[in-house]
């Protein structure tokens, strides 16, 4: 039983946060006592009810809501199963490939699936998947832990955590230059996570693949890179208004440094790419467009095979931001046909610190080296110095070879679960929220996307969105606020600030119907003011 599944039901709930906690036992729906639910002066994950609106329930909406308060306070986790599901979706099913992906999970493999109502489209098996992230097995302020801050950074699986501490426990050594038994065993744990980066992504080799800190640094590179040897006065470079700080900071740098000029993609209202303007932007002196692949604000696809395809019409090579992407929805840089592609581990459950730049061969090989040391050269003289060819040409100094490992078995994981099935789960939550967010009145949801991924963005007018975060942390939940260095993006729809839930493979329907419930709690609070 959900929250969709109550129509016209409204909590009026008191102030969050400034309550007592109050423990609920467990009960089956029909032994619950309603009058012994904390009400007013108490919080709980439901908030609380007052006596005289369940007075007015009708019976159904009384059974159905004793049915969400039972749901809250136990720990049965429904299955995909118990939905009643009409015999003719029940029969597309079965036309389904059922791939068992390693949690015991029966995925329906076919498009069918995916405008079905959440019950019929996600068969993931959260509940397994969630023991695999020990992280979220906590109380904060009182309350289970609702990790909606994906957006920002992704919890580790055990995979990850265990792989680390191994790694460390018996094999770790520097690389590539020692001649004994654990620099072995290092360098092929290293070179093996650069040939599963590769597969992920489907590079066509390994070598297409650099080791950088993350995103930002990997933007950095090539902005470096490709200004230093490209970019003349009176060139310029093409972004969107979509992108995040980090895809536009260091080419306003190196715009800046050259003389060039940095354009942007405008954005309409509802946070989609006006591509119907990047031919106008483009001009004999365009020498670069980077842009990213889904927005971190409202969440939009950008079409970038579109804007490849445009920039690669007049010669001009595109590195595609994948932040937001890669733990998302299925990346393939061949398919794509970008000439750059980057992404960080962190955001795809791997380590923080680590992240990668695809690049095609032939761009790799034209760009000069990023920063001087060892590892990158092949001969040095006082005089001179022969570089290596790439990936090493761009790996200066002893890198972060653990985490690398790390990001290795991150990608196993998301591999394990498969990629088609996180977006399909992170797809219907989204949905899922969105309808109800849309429900609470003083509420906006910002921007509406034609493809979106799981980004939402509020804002309650009326209270700063850090403040909403906070009342949002009393309850266990968390969620970013703030301008999520999107600042050009917000602006162009006219706001400053945003609250923003972010959902991952691990989250619930359970978890969204909480952070439902606390937000109409706030919302009415700010409207009694
Ligand atoms: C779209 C986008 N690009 C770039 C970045 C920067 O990533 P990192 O901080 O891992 O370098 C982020 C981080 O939130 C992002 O969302």
């Amino acid at each position: 039983m959900y929250l969709n599944e109550l129509d016209n039901f409204h909590f009026d709930l008191p102030d969050l946060g400034t309550a007592p906690q109050v423990a609920v036992p467990n009960a089956a729906p029909d032994e619950l006592d309603l009058s012994a639910l904390p009400l007013p002066a108490s919080s709980s994950p439901i908030g609380n009810v007052d006596a005289p609106q369940i007075g007015s329930l009708s019976a159904a909406d009384e059974e159905l809501f004793r049915g969400v308060i039972a749901k809250y306070f136990s720990d049965e986790v429904p299955s995909a199963s118990s939905s009643g599901k009409a015999d003719d979706v029940q029969a597309e099913k079965k036309n389904c490939l059922l791939k068992d992906n390693g949690f015991g999970i029966g995925i329906p493999e076919t498009d069918i699936v995916r405008n079905l109502h959440y019950d019929e489209a996600d068969t993931m098996n959260t509940e397994e998947i969630r023991k695999q992230f020990p992280i979220l097995h906590q109380k904060v302020n009182g309350h289970d832990l609702v990790w909606f801050d994906n957006g920002a950074t992704t919890q580790k699986p055990l995979r990850v955590i265990d792989g680390l501490s191994d790694f460390y426990k018996t094999d770790y050594s520097n690389i590539h230059r020692g001649a004994h038994t654990l620099a072995a065993r290092s360098t092929d744990q290293y070179e093996g996570a650069r040939e599963k980066v590769a597969r992920f992504i489907n590079a066509p080799a390994k070598e297409n693949i650099l080791f950088v800190r993350g995103t930002t640094e990997g933007i950095n590179l090539v902005a470096q890179t490709f200004g230093r040897k490209f970019l003349e006065k009176g060139d310029n470079v093409i972004v969107s208004t979509l992108d995040h700080h980090a895809n536009i900071v260091p080419w306003q740098q190196m715009c800046k440094l050259q003389g060039a000029e940095l354009r942007a993609i405008p954005i309409d209202k509802n946070g989609d790419l006006i591509l119907s303007e990047l031919e106008q932007l483009i001009t004999p002196h365009t020498k670069f467009i980077s842009v990213g692949h889904v927005n971190n604000t409202f969440g939009t696809i950008n079409d970038v095979e579109s804007i490849i395809r445009t920039a690669h019409s007049h010669n001009i090579p595109v590195l595609i931001d994948g932040a937001q992407s890669i733990a998302h929805t299925k990346v393939d840089v061949q398919r794509l046909d970008c000439d750059f592609f980057v992404f960080s581990g962190h955001k795809i459950y791997g380590p923080s610190g680590i992240g990668v730049v695809y690049g095609k061969k032939e761009w790799l090989e034209q760009l000069p080296p990023w920063q001087g040391g060892g590892n990158m050269i092949k001969d040095v003289t006082i005089e001179h110095t022969e570089f290596n060819a790439p990936p090493a040409r761009f790996e200066a100094g002893t890198p972060n070879i653990a985490d690398a490992i790390g990001l290795g078995y991150a990608l196993d994981f998301v591999q394990s679960v498969g990629i088609h099935n996180i977006e399909r789960h992170e797809h219907d939550l989204t949905e899922y929220a969105r309808q109800q967010i849309s429900r609470i009145p003083g509420i906006t949801i910002m921007g509406n996307p034609k493809k979106r991924v799981s980004v939402i963005s509020l804002d309650i007018p009326g209270i700063p969105a850090p403040q909403v975060g906070q009342m949002l942390d009393k309850e266990g939940i968390a969620v970013r606020a703030g301008h999520h260095c999107a600042q050009p993006a917000l602006r162009a729809l006219g706001y400053e600030m945003s609250v923003r839930p972010t959902f991952a493979v691990y989250n619930t329907k359970e978890e969204v119907d909480r952070f439902v419930i606390a937000l109409q709690k706030i919302a009415a609070d700010v409207q009694k003011r």
